[in-house]
């Protein structure tokens, strides 16, 4: 039976392309949004024509899915993920994440633990703060598109840390990378997710 295809959207940067400067430059997010996530995007839309996902939602790829149509899917949700964990307005963590970060001693021990998960994370992959099922905080990574979601956790925080992410600011520097990174997370975003009032 034939199954209308539904396309998976590139969705739009919650910010301009050139806002998340200094600290992430224009050109990487012209590659790394343009092209980098665009391409697993067109990538999912071009494995599910004509197949059972032709109508599946992005959501349900990643659960589902097995293999390259995998790998693309679940690169295409990280990446969505990904940018709304990010804003150009600077911030820090309210005090009901304050509290919850409690878990890792304060939220300067949560960074300095996160930052060493991201840096040791070997290859291509990413760093996530996840709430698990019995509701605890953990930091976990994993590797090349793998993500946490198909594990159960819910997922707050996350940082892409394929090369790809950072070769044009700091070639091969994760560590460069990661230091401004922390300039630039979007903390109301990360409570909204642990709170479960994201949209
Ligand atoms: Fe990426």
């Amino acid at each position: 039976m034939a199954t209308e295809h539904t396309a998976i959207v590139l969705p739009t940067l919650p910010y301009g392309r050139g806002e998340l400067e200094p600290y992430m430059s224009r050109e990487t997010l012209d590659f790394h949004y343009g092209k980098h996530h665009k391409g697993y995007v067109d990538k999912v839309n071009a494995l599910i024509a004509g197949t059972k996902f032709a109508t599946a939602s992005l959501q349900e790829l990643v659960l589902e899915s097995d293999g390259g149509l995998f790998n693309s899917a679940a690169q295409a949700w990280n990446h969505d993920f990904f940018w709304s964990c990010l804003s150009p307005r600077r911030q820090s963590p309210g005090q009901d994440l304050t509290r919850a970060l409690e878990t890792f001693g304060d939220s300067n021990s949560f960074q300095v633990q996160f930052e060493k998960a991201a840096l040791e994370q070997f290859g291509s992959g990413w760093a996530w703060l996840v709430k698990d099922s019995a509701g605890a905080l953990k930091i976990v990574t994993s590797s090349n598109a793998d993500t946490p979601i198909r594990a159960g956790h819910i997922p707050l925080l996350t940082c892409d840390v394929w090369e790809h992410a950072y070769y044009i600011d700091h070639r091969n520097d994760r560590s460069a990378y990661l230091k401004n990174f922390w300039q630039l997370v979007n903390w109301e975003f990360v409570t909204a997710n642990l709170q479960g009032t994201s949209s």
